[in-house]
């Protein structure tokens, strides 16, 4: 589903809830958009994956609600497991990758779908596929809730992607801007003005 050229986007302009108009320019999927989506994206997933143990492992911490969702609509036997991995970048720039937690679930001879929030500009995943490989799975698919192809930097695709979006820098549904906006129940774009002022000093 691809929102680059959607009506939703003008459909969608006014939801902002009161609290957020600050902050949120706009909503950019609602919260029905996401859960028929998601449930789609579990259908197909459940049909490739189908009569086989299934370790999930997901990217911390934006995959949150994406991942909760999604999980409750696979019908198969699967495991959970969480890497931590975050690129310490200023503002809304990618930087340097550091692996904050390692995968504790054995998955090799195993069928693994990973999970990640957001495919922008490939390096997260380019760098995450390669040690997952390393660790000899019998299958490996990744699944994204969102793709911002106008970004890619690496050559890499997701086997499942729930919406192909514009060059914004989104958030909510577990995406977040320094850590904060997750609890968003929508994904919204953020107001310029909040990344192009000084980044928030650290939360007491
Ligand atoms: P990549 O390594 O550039 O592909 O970016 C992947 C990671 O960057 C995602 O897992 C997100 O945590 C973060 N990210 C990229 N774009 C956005 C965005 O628009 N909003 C919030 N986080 C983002
Ligand atoms: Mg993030």
């Amino acid at each position: 589903m691809s929102l680059v050229h959607s009506k939703i986007n003008k459909a969608n302009a006014n939801k902002v809830p009161p609290r957020w108009r600050g902050e949120v320019e706009r909503v950019l999927i609602t919260q029905p958009q996401l859960a028929r989506r998601i449930k789609l994206m579990a259908r197909e997933i459940e049909q490739d994956f189908a009569g086989r143990e299934t370790v999930v492992v997901a990217l911390l911490s934006g995959t949150i609600m994406f991942l909760a969702d999604l999980m409750r609509h696979l019908n198969l036997p699967l495991r959970l497991d969480f890497m931590g991995v975050s690129s310490y970048g200023a503002g809304t720039e990618s930087g340097e990758l550091v692996i904050t937690k390692e995968l504790r679930l054995d998955v090799r001879g195993r069928d693994v779908l990973l999970v990640d929030d957001i495919l922008d500009t490939g390096k997260t995943l380019s760098r995450v596929l390669p040690m997952l490989r390393a660790l000899k799975p019998r299958r490996l698919k990744t699944c994204v809730l969102l793709n911002k192809a106008a970004r890619r930097v690496e050559k890499i695709k997701a086997d499942y992607v729930g919406f192909e979006i514009p060059d914004y820098f989104v958030i909510g549904y577990g995406l977040d801007f320094a850590e904060r906006y997750r609890q968003l129940p929508f994904v919204g774009v953020l107001h310029p003005h909040i990344y192009q002022e000084p980044p928030p000093k650290k939360l007491k």
